[in-house]
């Protein structure tokens, strides 16, 4: 007798963690699946807010409006050059196609979509023959959808937004003293 709490409890666990397993995967199964994204075609060229525009152009005017576009021609001029801040004021710095300066891609200043999305050059090749197509079939809509990310698979805001602000780190001292 004196053990039969102790089994009773073991045997309520078992239930209970079963049942509630049932209860909180079961129902995830199907959600999950539905909102799984194919991965989208590995090295992609960046293409520049432009080409993105040109196909997404209610999503560019959104933008325009944010900060994000005016993140490049916020940063004093001497800073411009400075890598250690085009990591997080451009569009792909460091990627063989992402910004290298302002005079030869222009279209990859400030955090542009592709920021976000990652690079598109084959989302792009991949959509280009849908562009005119008024009703897209839901395999359609799958195929190009799932040729550029939602969002990139990372944690894409704090890439660049570690902290409130700057980081002391990544702000010279006498922008520091501005703020
Ligand atoms: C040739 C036209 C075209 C171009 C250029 C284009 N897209 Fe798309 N994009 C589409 C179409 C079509 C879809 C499918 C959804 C729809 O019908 O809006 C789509 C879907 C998307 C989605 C949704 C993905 C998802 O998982 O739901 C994102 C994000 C996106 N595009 C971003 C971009 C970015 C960033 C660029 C520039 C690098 C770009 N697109 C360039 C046509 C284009
Ligand atoms: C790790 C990413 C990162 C780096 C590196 C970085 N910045 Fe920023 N910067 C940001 C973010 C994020 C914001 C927006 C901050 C906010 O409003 O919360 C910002 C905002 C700014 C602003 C406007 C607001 C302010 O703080 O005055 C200026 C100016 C600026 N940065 C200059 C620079 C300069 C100059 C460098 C290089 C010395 C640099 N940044 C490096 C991410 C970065
Ligand atoms: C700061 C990050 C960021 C930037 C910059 C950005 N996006 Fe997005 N975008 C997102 C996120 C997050 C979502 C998904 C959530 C949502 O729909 O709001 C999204 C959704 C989308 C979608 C899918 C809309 C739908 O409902 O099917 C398209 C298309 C898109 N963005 C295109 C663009 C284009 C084009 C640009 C540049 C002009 C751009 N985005 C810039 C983060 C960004
Ligand atoms: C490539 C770097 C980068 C990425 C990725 C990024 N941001 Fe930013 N974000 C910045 C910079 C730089 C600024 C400051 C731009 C300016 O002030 O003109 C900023 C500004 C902002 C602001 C305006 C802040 C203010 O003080 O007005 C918001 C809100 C914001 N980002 C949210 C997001 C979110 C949400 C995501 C992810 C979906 C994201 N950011 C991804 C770099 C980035």
């Amino acid at each position: 007798m004196r053990n039969f709490p102790k089994i009773h409890l073991g045997a309520l666990l078992a239930i209970g963690s079963a049942s509630l397993f049932l209860f909180l995967f079961l129902p995830l199964g199907p959600v999950t699946l539905r909102v799984a994204q194919a991965d989208p075609p590995a090295d992609q060229e960046y293409t520049g807010v432009k080409r993105c525009a040109s196909c997404h152009f209610e999503q560019f005017m959104a933008w325009r409006t944010t900060q994000h576009s005016k993140a490049f021609e916020l940063l004093p001029a001497e800073y411009q050059k400075d890598e250690k801040c085009l990591k997080c004021h451009t569009t792909g710095y460091g990627q063989p196609t992402g910004f290298k300066d302002f005079a030869t891609t222009p279209a990859l200043a400030g955090v542009t979509c592709e920021s976000c999305h990652g690079p598109g050059s084959k989302h792009e090749e991949i959509c280009q023959p849908f562009a005119k197509v008024k009703e897209l079939t839901p395999e359609q809509e799958q195929k190009l959808r799932g040729s550029i990310w939602l969002t990139l698979p990372k944690n894409v805001c704090v890439e660049c937004h570690r902290t409130k602000g700057h980081h002391p780190s990544e702000t010279p001292p006498a922008l520091r003293k501005k703020r």
